[in-house]
């Protein structure tokens, strides 16, 4: 097997595009100062990181059922384990950050605010320490993705070894 499963290569690039909404909505909710848009925002915010999570969840069951392509053949053992080092490590950032925002709007009041459908009640996220370790996972997961595209696109255009190709839905028979 050369390639991940279509399913798991599916979960992957959908993974990324919820990621970039999500990153857009948190994006937006810092910056906006108007309680009420931020109460409109809040929900897509969520759906959004949950889904990030939901889909992790699920992937880390079809990991096991259908298993990894075996890694390539112009990587060093070092390369090897630095990529596995990094994959598991975007893994446990992509359910540590929406944990993260699960805690903090249960425990600060902004669930509470938005079942009384008060803006008036949303709470000064940013006394919270909650805010800081979300905002901090939010910076680690992006730094830990820029490596991993980095690295996917310099296999792909420097090595010129085709990696794209092992998450992609069309088969390849080579
Ligand atoms: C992939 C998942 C997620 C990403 C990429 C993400 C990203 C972000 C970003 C970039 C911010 C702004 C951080 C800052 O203040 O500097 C933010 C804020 C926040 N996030 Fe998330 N988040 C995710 C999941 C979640 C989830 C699942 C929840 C809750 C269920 C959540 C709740 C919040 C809250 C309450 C804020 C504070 C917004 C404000 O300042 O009013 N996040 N998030
Ligand atoms: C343009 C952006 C991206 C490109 C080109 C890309 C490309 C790839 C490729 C080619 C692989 C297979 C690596 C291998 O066979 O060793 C891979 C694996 C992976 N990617 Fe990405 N990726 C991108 C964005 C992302 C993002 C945003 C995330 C997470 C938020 C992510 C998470 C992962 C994970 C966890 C794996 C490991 C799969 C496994 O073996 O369990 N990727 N990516």
């Amino acid at each position: 097997m050369k390639q991940y499963s279509k399913r798991l290569a599916a979960i992957h690039w959908l993974t990324l595009l919820l990621f970039i909404a999500a990153f857009y909505l948190g994006h937006e909710l810092d910056e906006t100062e108007a309680a009420a848009a931020k109460m409109a925002l809040y929900p897509w915010h969520f759906i959004m990181g949950d889904l990030v999570l939901i889909l992790t969840l699920i992937r880390t069951y079809f990991l096991r059922k259908d298993g990894k392509p075996a890694p390539i053949e112009v990587g060093s053992a070092i390369a090897n384990k630095v990529s596995v080092g990094i994959h598991h490590l975007l893994y446990v950032l992509l359910i540590a950050l929406p944990v993260s925002g699960m805690i903090m709007i249960n425990t600060t009041g902004v669930i509470a605010a938005l079942q009384a459908h008060d803006a008036g009640k949303l709470p000064d996220l940013e006394k919270f320490a909650i805010h800081e370790v979300h905002a901090a996972i939010v910076a680690i997961l992006l730094l830990t993705i820029a490596l991993h595209v980095a690295a996917a696109l310099h296999h792909q255009f420097i090595l010129k070894d085709n990696l794209l190709r092992r998450m992609m839905f069309k088969r390849f028979d080579d």
